[in-house]
């Protein structure tokens, strides 16, 4: 079976083509058109712009990709969560392609399609076993804890209150002056001050750490918030007498520490509390190192396995749509017009 899809929920201009056959998954194509140098001269991204950029991207990548839609098996689509003048060519593009080379369509929620994204590189998740399972989105606008007890079966127990864990490092470096996207900054920066022991914050205590807030680090719920972490870093900043490049990394570490505290403690009460197999990550933000290494360190303590995917398919991107696109196919329609993007599509 082969699956072409398509994603524009953002600022990534993305399609691929996946062949599933005997539950052996080939990527035969997975191309990104990123606007992020667009965007980068201003701190953030520009919905009007991005649309623009993905009607200028979309048709020179399906060129490029020499893909037959003809030989395809199904259509799969990003309509929602989102931007919505972004999701809007993406969807419309699809449509027209479903119509004009008569194939179903598979709508796909992009939040469920970062949890998938973990079946792209570890074929052991085809199983039932996989579940009960923690799915933890982690994102440039979602920072969610699911409990997933089947495919499809999801229950939110988790939430940011305020900004998403992606959106708190964006913003931290804009305050820092470091540029867009914060992620791969702060966390570079953070592991040159760290040097090589990757783990030093899980000693209490830590010396060098700034010490910023953990914001409801332990409520009783698994809700949180990064927001006020942000602020914190903020007013520290603005007090700052003197700058050096060592400040600013000591600044990305005690920021990053925090976040992994705060994340990795959700995280792994809601695994025990939920008695889970396995914890899957995805999202842009679970490319972070750190997260990744203190999450496995505490979940394998207490038996449970950590899955993250790779790198590659940690942003936004199209294969992760087609895989999702695979376990959704019971929903494909043909000549499926009143397909709508929905920019607060929920899973
Ligand atoms: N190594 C990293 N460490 C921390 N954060 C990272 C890292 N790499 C990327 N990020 C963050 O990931 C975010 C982008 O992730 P993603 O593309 O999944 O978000 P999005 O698609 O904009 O939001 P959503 O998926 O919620 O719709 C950005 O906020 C970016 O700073
Ligand atoms: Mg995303």
């Amino acid at each position: 079976m082969k699956i072409f899809a398509i994603e524009s929920s953002c600022d990534e201009s993305a399609i691929a083509l996946l062949e599933i056959e005997k539950g052996k998954i080939k990527i035969l194509k997975n191309i990104i058109s990123s606007q992020i140098n667009i965007h980068q001269q201003y701190g953030g991204i520009v919905p009007e712009v991005a649309a623009r950029a993905h009607c200028e991207n979309f048709f020179p990548i399906l060129k490029e990709s020499k893909i037959n839609i003809k030989n395809v098996d199904y259509i799969a689509v990003t309509y929602g969560p989102g931007l919505i003048t972004s999701l809007m060519i993406g969807v419309e593009l699809a449509k027209t392609l479903s119509y004009v080379y008569k194939k179903p369509l598979i709508p796909i929620n992009h939040i469920e399609a970062h949890i998938y994204s973990n079946w792209l590189s570890h074929p052991e998740l085809f199983s039932k076993k996989t579940f009960p399972a923690l799915a933890v989105v982690v994102s440039g606008g979602h920072t969610n804890i699911f409990l997933m007890k089947n495919y499809g079966k999801y229950q939110l127990i988790g939430n940011t209150v305020d900004d998403a864990v992606g959106e708190a490092y964006d913003k931290v470096a804009k305050i820092l002056n470091l540029g867009y996207p914060g992620g791969p900054i702060i966390s570079k920066k953070a592991e040159r001050y760290q040097g090589l022991d990757l783990s030093s914050h899980l000693k209490k205590g830590d010396k060098d750490d700034l010490n910023f807030p953990r914001p409801m680090m332990h409520t009783k719920n698994f809700d949180m918030s990064f927001s006020g972490l942000k602020t914190a870093v903020l007013y520290k900043a603005q007090a700052e007498k003197k700058w050096t490049e060592q400040k600013i990394n000591q600044y990305c570490f005690s920021f990053q520490n925090a976040v992994v505290d705060v994340l990795t403690h959700k995280i792994i009460k809601a695994a025990q509390k939920y008695k889970v197999k396995n914890i899957l990550l995805g999202g842009g933000v679970s490319a972070n190192q750190e997260l990744r290494n203190i999450l496995k360190i505490k979940a394998d303590q207490l038996g449970i396995k950590t899955y993250f995917p790779e790198l590659k398919h940690t942003g936004d991107n199209a294969a992760m749509i087609a895989i999702t696109g695979y376990f959704n196919r019971a929903n494909a329609k043909k000549n499926n017009f009143s397909l709508m993007a929905d920019a607060n599509l929920k899973l």
